[in-house]
């Protein structure tokens, strides 16, 4: 199935600051949409299985079918299953709409983060531990490897995206790769997050209730490689206004980041980048944020001379 953007329009006029550069614009392209992309984790499958499942899915993907998955995006997983309530996400996604309303009304507000943000960012919380110790068992690390740390400092945001009379012209956000460690993606039912797969934009069709996680940078420096962060950017429409809540799991700031010790040993090779600390990656990532968000992570790798 596949969609054309100008399908989307409604009219032409868009503000002049919302026009992106030609060469970063979607342009007229064809969008194809599809579930199969995105494979699906059942978190209540028997351990190993879904430890298999994740850890073939990072290899088998972007080696067998696709290359460039290969090198750009290895593990884009929707997780259903997740014993976060379905209700929860729609009081968190109809909240941004209330949000914006009640904005004038703090009192308001507080009692909408403490009745449906909170609980939900806890069980984010639970859901990404899970998760890690999941992926650290498949690194061949030990299962509270990325529980400190490396994980500690969680960030919610709540993305809004009006409709934009020209989507061809503009993007809602441009192509990236994230700099977390993992992160949890809660999208409702309007389109617009696409990921790159081998060198193609897919439409990321999220099932209902689904939860997106995405590899972010520090996994992929972790896992030496192993596991690649996702390269996706947001698309808009002319109709629909669209909202996402992204739960970023990311290292202290303080952290150090560092390829695995045990996994480089065991793959009996070399690592392929630096020991950093995050706020000296989250530096460089901010400071990119107009450029080229996705070459940042090259700058971290060890050059061999
Ligand atoms: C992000 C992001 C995607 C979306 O916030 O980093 O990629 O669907 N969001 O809003
Ligand atoms: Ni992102």
């Amino acid at each position: 199935m596949a969609e054309l953007l100008s399908n989307w329009f409604e009219d032409e006029r868009i503000l002049e600051n919302y026009v992106f550069p030609p060469e970063k614009r979607p342009g007229e392209l064809v969008v194809p949409i599809g579930k199969a992309n995105v494979p699906i984790v059942d978190l209540h499958d028997e351990e190993n299985n879904t430890i298999h499942h994740i850890m073939k899915v990072s290899q088998d993907f972007g080696l067998f079918q696709m290359r460039f998955i290969l090198s750009y995006l290895l593990l884009l997983e929707q997780v259903v299953n997740h014993e976060i309530s379905a209700e929860l996400m729609t009081g968190v996604m109809k909240g941004r709409l209330q949000y914006i309303n009640i904005s004038i009304c703090p009192s308001n507000t507080i009692e909408f983060f403490r009745a449906t943000v909170g609980p939900f960012v806890i069980a984010l919380r639970d859901l990404g531990s899970r998760i890690l110790g999941l992926i650290s068992k498949g690194l061949g690390l030990e299962s509270k490897y990325f529980a400190k740390e490396l994980s500690e400092d969680c960030t919610l945001t709540i993305n809004h995206y009006p409709p934009c009379p020209n989507p061809s012209l503009s993007l809602g956000i441009n192509k990236h790769t994230d700099p977390s460690l993992i992160t949890i993606l809660l999208t409702g039912e309007v389109p617009g997050l696409q990921a790159l797969m081998d060198g193609q934009w897919m439409g990321v069709e999220t099932l209902p209730n689904a939860l997106l996680v995405i590899i972010g940078n520090q996994l992929e420096v972790v896992s030496n490689g192993k596991l690649k962060s996702g390269i996706h950017r947001v698309v808009t429409n002319a109709k629909e206004a669209r909202s996402s809540a992204a739960f970023f799991i990311n290292p202290t700031k303080s952290c150090i980041v560092e390829p695995a010790k045990a996994l480089v040993e065991a793959q009996n090779s070399e690592p392929l980048y630096k020991a950093f600390q995050y706020k000296d990656f989250f530096k460089a990532y901010t400071d990119a944020s107009s450029g080229d968000i996705v070459a940042v992570l090259e700058a971290f790798k060890i050059k061999n001379s």
